[in-house]
């Protein structure tokens, strides 16, 4: 299980997920490392007339290239001199600077815009998911893909090109030791080979401790989330020592593995160079009776030495890229749930109820067991106010999460007069629905930015109206900057029945054809309920609601009203028909129970 990818399987995954998907960017990362590889090269080959000129000053016996120089030189007439390949050398090496810079620079540009691109993406498709996917994933995992694990899969991506470069540049400085003295080389690079396959095989490590690095990640994400989130309940439980515990032991549960991660990355770079320096001795050793002259093999010792550290690099970069790939995978399973789950309905454009809303025998349950909805039929009325009561859990939200299609029925339908919901456009449909639900989201910012959030076309008379008919506007003139006062993270910085009135205007402000109040009052004093039940009794002649409530109070005047029991309606009529016959509504009634 732990070794069940081979290093291979690893680059194929890397490539067939990632290249082909990405190829603009990685080829032009990959023209920049190779340009990056060339320059350096090259700064390394400007030493060579420099070593010839000290071997030999008449250049008589100088290697190739400083032949070829010298050659170029007497083409614009200047005579080789060690100040000419002083010069020469210096120039190359301010050009390599420069020309590094500036690839860097791209490098880093392109990085991030393959970090964009990847988070944006994500993004889309995880907006475009049903809800069903956020209800299995938890928010940690998106968090932690989001803040650590695509920057690594950038890094990663970075890491693959520098490995092609590194690949490139070891041919490239092994050319001189080639020509010079092609058995050493061949038996160097051989015997370097055999020696680095070990310390290829540590990609399986690092590849099993990168997988933990980045399940373990997830779970310190989720838990400091959850930390911050719950902090109220947290110190008023005074449980601040058992949070700190949790998230410490999270915390070292998730750097134990960068840790060893590490430890296995110093001991490659440390451990493989003596192994490279023995492969070159053995080469030497083996071809020492038939030993060059001297001054060549100095040369490629000297170029040997030199290019050995690249295939350091790539045994390093090896396994950098295995511990890598497991945050790329995440990446792309996320991406690929969300979009497997995308939210598929109809095309036909929603644009107003003719008659009527109907739900058709429905049966809904979250999971493959037990059935959270039955059998359900109710009807909510162009232009009037359906109520839906019922005890705690019965399923009240359930339907209305049905009813905008964030859910699915498992069996029946919901019809918006003679179309399916899922023939339509859902987009067109929640564009004219405002859904007041039980726990109030408000944005850090303004009462006004986020009234405005929903109708951004909004007029002031709109505004004060929305402001007037939800109860709020006596609150909020007595807050120190009105409208404009910053609600705080999810709306902290107001009441609970504040932060309902203000979702209660908003709802208004979106001017919706179907208003959905689940529970819209429950945090409010009777004096403010009875203020927006009237308000609500003017809109209702113009809008189509269903409003959700335990209290007997708040759906008096509804006009009609379905009362649901474990996820069945067992009763339904008028208020006053309801109470005055024999059944549960009247037993709940009389003892005042809902
Ligand atoms: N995401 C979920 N996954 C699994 N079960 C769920 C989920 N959400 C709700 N349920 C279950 O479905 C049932 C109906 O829940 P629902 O939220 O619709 O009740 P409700 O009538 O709105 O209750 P309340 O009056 O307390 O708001 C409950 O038994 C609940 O445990
Ligand atoms: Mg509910």
């Amino acid at each position: 299980m732990v070794f069940k990818m081979s290093i291979w399987s690893n680059y194929k995954y890397f490539y067939n997920e990632f290249v082909k998907l990405y190829y603009k960017d990685f080829f032009l990362l990959l023209l920049f490392v190779l340009i990056e590889a060339l320059v350096i090269s090259l700064s390394i080959i400007s030493i060579i007339p420099i070593a010839d000129f000290f071997l030999d000053q008449s250049l008589s016996e100088a290697n190739f290239i400083t032949l070829w120089f010298v050659k170029t030189l007497s083409l614009i007439n200047i005579d080789p001199s060690l100040l000419v390949f002083f010069i020469f050398f210096i120039l190359i090496n301010f050009f390599k600077s420069i020309t590094s810079s500036l690839i860097s620079y791209g490098i880093i540009r392109i990085k991030y815009k393959v970090i964009e691109r990847f988070s944006f993406d994500l993004l889309d498709k995880l907006l475009s998911a049903k809800w069903k996917f956020y209800l299995k994933n938890s928010s940690g995992k998106i968090i932690n893909t989001y803040t650590n694990e695509i920057k690594k899969t950038a890094s990663a991506l970075n890491d693959f090109v520098t490995q092609i470069a590194l690949g490139f540049k070891f041919f490239t400085y092994i050319i001189t030791p080639m020509v010079l003295s092609f058995k050493i080389t061949i038996l160097t690079i051989a015997v370097s080979f055999i020696f680095a396959i070990p310390f290829l095989l540590v990609g399986k490590i690092t590849n099993y401790l990168g997988k933990k690095n980045v399940e373990t990640g997830n779970k310190f994400m989720n838990r400091i989330n959850e930390t911050l989130q719950g902090i109220k309940s947290i110190l008023s439980f005074a449980r601040k020592k058992i949070s700190i515990r949790q998230n410490v032991d999270n915390f070292r549960n998730h750097y134990k593995y960068t840790i060893k991660f590490q430890i296995l990355d110093t001991l490659i770079i440390n451990l493989y160079q003596p192994f490279s320096l023995l492969a070159i001795c053995i080469a030497i050793l083996i071809n020492v009776d038939n030993s060059e002259n001297i001054s060549e093999l100095a040369a490629v010792l000297w170029s040997l030495m030199a290019a050995l550290p690249n295939l350091n690099s790539f045994i390093r970069g090896n396994a950098t890229i295995q511990n890598l790939i497991p945050a790329f995978q995440q990446f792309r399973e996320l991406e690929k749930e969300a979009s497997q789950n995308k939210e598929i309905f109809g095309r036909k454009v929603f644009e107003d109820i003719k008659k009527e809303i109907k739900f058709k025998n429905v049966d809904f349950s979250y999971y493959s067991g037990e059935k959270v909805l039955e059998k359900l039929n109710l009807i909510v009325k162009k232009n009037s106010i359906t109520a839906l009561v019922g005890e705690s859990g019965s399923g009240k939200s359930t339907v209305v999460d049905l009813l905008i299609g964030l859910q699915t029925p498992n069996i029946g339908e919901i019809r918006v007069d003679d179309v399916n919901l899922i023939d339509l456009d859902i987009q067109s449909f929640r564009e004219k629905t405002s859904v007041i639900s039980q726990d109030v989201f408000l944005f850090n910012t303004s009462i006004y930015e986020n009234l405005i959030w929903a109708n951004p076309k909004a007029t002031e008379t709109e505004i004060e109206s929305a402001l007037d008919l939800s109860n709020s506007r006596e609150f909020i003139n007595k807050l120190e900057n009105g409208i404009h006062t910053i609600v705080g993270e999810r709306g902290v910085n107001l009441s609970g029945g504040q932060r309902q009135r203000i979702s209660i205007a908003r709802g208004l402000l979106k001017k919706p054809v179907l208003f959905i109040l689940d529970e819209p009052t429950s945090s409010l004093d009777s004096i403010s309920e009875k203020l927006i039940q009237d308000a609500l009794e003017k809109i209702a002649r113009t809008t189509t609601t269903l409003l959700i409530a335990h209290r007997f109070s708040t759906i008096k005047n509804a006009d009609y009203i379905y009362l649901i029991r474990s996820g069945k309606i067992i009763q339904e009529g008028d208020f006053e028909t309801l109470k005055e016959q024999e059944g549960e509504f009247k037993k709940l009634f009389d003892n005042q129970i809902i």
